[in-house]
Formats: C-alpha cells, sequence, structure tokens
C-alpha cells in the first residue's frame, strides 16, 4: 500500500495495489488511505496541465452571497411546495434570471448539454449574452465558479490520465468504450490527439440519449476521428455484454456515478469489471462534498450524490477492484478513480 503526492498535480493520489483477503480490510485500507491523504491535499506541487484552473478567491469570498442566494431559493421552493403550486421559473434575479448561460445550464441540469455548455465556456458568445453587457457578466461570473472550473478541471485531467494510459501500451491501435458518454468531448480530444502520433484509438460510446451520440458523432467528424467512433443508444446497465464481447483496453465512466447509489454503483462497476479483459482499466469519477453543493442543488437544480475519496474507494473495492488510483483535480471537487483488472481478481465473482 502506498500514499504518495502525484507528482505531476496540486492534488493526491490514493494509491490501493494490497492484495487483502476480505473487503472489509480492503475497505479499512481504503480508510486509512483517504485519512492519510488530508495531509496531503492542499500540497502544492507543479501542474503539469497548463489548463488547470485554480481561480479560488474571488469564489471563496463570494460565498455569503451564494449562502443568501440559497436560502432565498429553498425558502421559495418550499412555500410552493406547501401551496401545491408548480416550483418558481426563476431561482434567482442574480442566477438565471439575468444570466441566459446559467439559465441555459440550469435548464438541462444534470445532463450532457450542461457539461458541454460549461466545458465550452459558451456564456460569452452571442448565442447567450454580449460580453460588455450585464447579461455577460453574470454569466461571466458563474462561469468561473468553483464547481464549473473544477469540472472543466475534470476533463483535462481525465484526458491526461487517459492519454498517458494509452502511450503506456504496446500497441498502436486501442479499443475505449464511453459509457454515458454524453458529448464525448474527452476521449475525442486524445483520439485526435493520438492519431497525429500514429496511434489509432477506437471509440464505441454508450448513452441512453441518442440526442448526445448524434452530437458526439459530429463532433469526432469535426475532429477528423469520425471514422475512429461508434455509438450505441441505450442504458448502461443493459450494455454491458458489449464490454465482455468488445474486450476494450479502457473503459470510461465519468458523470454518472454522481447520481447512482452506492448499491446500484457496486452492481454496475462489479458487471464492469468482470467485462474487462485482464489487464483493461477502469475510470471513473465521482464529485465530492464541497461548500458550494447546497448552491448547486438548489439554485442550479442540480442534485448529485457528493462522495469522498473514503466513500468513493470502497465503491471500487467493493465492486472487486484490488488495483486502484483515486486523483483528485486542483480543486478537490471532483476525484477520479483509475483501476486495474489484475489477473489475481479473475476468479471472483461478486
Ligand atoms: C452528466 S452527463 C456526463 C457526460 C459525459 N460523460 C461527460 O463527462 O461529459 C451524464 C450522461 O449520462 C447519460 N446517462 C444517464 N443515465 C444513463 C444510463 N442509465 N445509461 C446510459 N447513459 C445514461 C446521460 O444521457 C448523459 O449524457
Amino acid at each position: 500500500m502506498s500514499v504518495q503526492v502525484y507528482a505531476g498535480y496540486p492534488g493526491y493520489d490514493v494509491s490501493n495495489s494490497d492484495r487483502g483477503p476480505s473487503l472489509a480490510s480492503r475497505s479499512a485500507d481504503v480508510d486509512r488511505m483517504a485519512q492519510r491523504d488530508a495531509g496531503f491535499r492542499f500540497v502544492a506541487t507543479q501542474s503539469d496541465h497548463p489548463r488547470y484552473e485554480l481561480r479560488r478567491w474571488p469564489h471563496l469570498m463570494a460565498a455569503p452571497f451564494l449562502g443568501v442566494l440559497t436560502v432565498w431559493t429553498m425558502m421559495k421552493k418550499t412555500v410552493c411546495r406547501m401551496l401545491g403550486i408548480a416550483a418558481p421559473r426563476v431561482n434567482s434575479l442574480f442566477f438565471d434570471g439575468l444570466g441566459p448561460g446559467t439559465k441555459a445550464v440550469k435548464e438541462c441540469a444534470g445532463q450532457w448539454k450542461a457539461l458541454d455548455i460549461i466545458y465550452n465556456h459558451r456564456f460569452y458568445k452571442q448565442k447567450f449574452a454580449a460580453r460588455g453587457s450585464v447579461a455577460g457578466w453574470i454569466d461571466g461570473f458563474w462561469s468561473g465558479m468553483l464547481n464549473c472550473q473544477a469540472v472543466r478541471n475534470r476533463l483535462r485531467l481525465a484526458e491526461m490520465e487517459i492519454k498517458h494510459a494509452i502511450l503506456e501500451m504496446a500497441t498502436d491501435d486501442v479499443r475505449v468504450i464511453s459509457l454515458a458518454a454524453g458529448s464525448a468531448q474527452g476521449v475525442i480530444e486524445v483520439a485526435k490527439e493520438l492519431k497525429q502520433r500514429g496511434i489509432r484509438v477506437s471509440l464505441l460510446l454508450i448513452d441512453i440519449e441518442p440526442r448526445a451520440l448524434a452530437y458526439a458523432q459530429n463532433l469526432a467528424r469535426t475532429n477528423g476521428i469520425g471514422d475512429q467512433v461508434e455509438v450505441l443508444a441505450g442504458d448502461v446497465r443493459k450494455s454491458i455484454r458489449v464490454i465482455h464481447d468488445r474486450r476494450p483496453d479502457i473503459v470510461e465512466m465519468i458523470g454518472l456515478l454522481d447520481y447512482l447509489p452506492d448499491l446500484m454503483a457496486i452492481r454496475l462497476i462489479s458487471a464492469i469489471r468482470r467485462g474487462l479483459p485482464d489487464e483493461g482499466l477502469f475510470l471513473t469519477a465521482n464529485i465530492y462534498k464541497n461548500f458550494e453543493r447546497h448552491f448547486v442543488k438548489w439554485v442550479m437544480n442540480w442534485d448529485m450524490i457528493y462522495r469522498n475519496a473514503t466513500s468513493l474507494g470502497n465503491i471500487l473495492a467493493s465492486a472487486g477492484f484490488q488495483d486502484f488510483r483515486l486523483v483528485a483535480e486542483p480543486l478537490g471537487i471532483h476525484g477520479i478513480a483509475i483501476a486495474r483488472k489484475s489477473p489475481a481478481e479473475m476468479g471472483q465473482v461478486r
């Protein structure tokens, strides 16, 4: 077992390479690691990603303002519920009332489109509001809130982990399956970059929402990798067979665990693990508890299941993974798990 500061990130990395016999002892190990991990969380090391975002102070100072907006929205919604009338169309004048971009995010909260807007800073473009206008300023402020910065950091961290993993493989023909793929921006950007280095990354994108897949296919075409992408519309829970059949090098599932209760998450990840070939990699992520979470739930209408490194680690361990790392993006709001199916796990049935 080892706990270390990940060389390249001002985040942290928990490695679990134990081969402990029981789930209970593995979970206890993860607990101990997460506790020790707390001491490493804010160790500053040099970021090796030039595009990480780390603008903490303006948004920490705005915390009381966020608190007021949250309580106000919570009260409005509670009164509406008690009166049996529809929830207010506008949660807050200072958020979705005057900010067209923030309103668009609120209206598709939890879906791939909201992430696509946040990833690409579309708030500033003419589609929403002009840069010099009040609406543009409001959108600009909220697009920089810590949770928006963090989710863009998650995208970059996931891309970097996937790219590094592929570069370590002794093949130039790699198969990746993206579950709950959404716009699949991360894997598409990685495939595009690696194509330029002579590595072909074949992508199978699975999502329950056909419009997300159509969007992803178009994104792949505009990135010059349209011929490397296949899509499958359906529920990931019913698509596990595909993992058995395709024998992918990497399965990525980012942005889904945040909505799955523990038991469902464990069952799904356990099935994914069984479908993975020996030495296959599984990447997933979860949002961690942070002070903006009540604002995100009440004002942005974006409800998620918040975990921490311990509970994310416990889910992976309970799903049967014995070899995994947890890495946080630099703001500590999103954790990514990188798990490898080791040969020792082959006999396990859960
Ligand atoms: C928050 S988005 C994440 C998209 C993308 N992975 C990303 O990180 O940008 C969640 C995605 O999961 C998809 N989804 C939700 N439940 C699903 C299910 N049961 N099976 C397949 N896809 C699902 C949604 O359609 C949506 O595209």
